[in-house]
């Protein structure tokens, strides 16, 4: 498996997982659980990413942008979690935040399949790219033990 295919998998844990968030309602310990999971999920997918393939692609000149980009949005959907911990998880300002959320997230998953991983593939080898799938499965399962 490259790292394209690892971080695909992750990705649509992330659809699945923001999809189920949008079916709870209230302050349910179904939600809690959810977004807990959904939470770690993108804490630890966002750094392991940044550790392997953005930092080997921010290191080549025509990838630098693309990643920064990446890294920029990463921050901001950091940014709306940490917003929705401390907001009252039955109040409808958390499931608009949420919603803004989801919208933020598929949006980045989206762009990096679309435009980041056929660019990545260019650049990075073969070899390469099977070596930092095994790099992200390291750091990511270091994240969450
Ligand atoms: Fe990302
Ligand atoms: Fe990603």
């Amino acid at each position: 498996m490259n790292i394209y295919e690892r971080l695909i998998q992750d990705h649509d844990k992330q659809r699945e997982l923001a999809e189920k968030i949008m079916a709870t309602s209230g302050d349910s310990d179904q939600r809690r659980d959810l977004f807990r999971r959904f939470k770690e999920e993108l804490d630890a997918h966002a750094l392991a990413e940044e550790q392997t393939l953005y930092s080997e692609l921010m290191e080549i000149p025509e990838g630098t942008e693309k990643a920064r980009h990446s890294v920029a949005e990463h921050k901001d959907a950091d940014d709306l979690l940490q917003e929705l911990c401390e907001l009252d998880m039955g109040s409808g300002g958390w499931i608009n935040k949420f919603k803004k959320l989801k919208h933020e997230v598929i949006h980045h998953v989206d762009e990096e399949e679309e435009d980041v991983f056929p660019l990545a593939s260019r650049l990075i080898s073969e070899q390469r790219s099977n070596e930092l799938a095994s790099y992200f499965e390291d750091r990511k399962q270091a994240e969450t033990s």
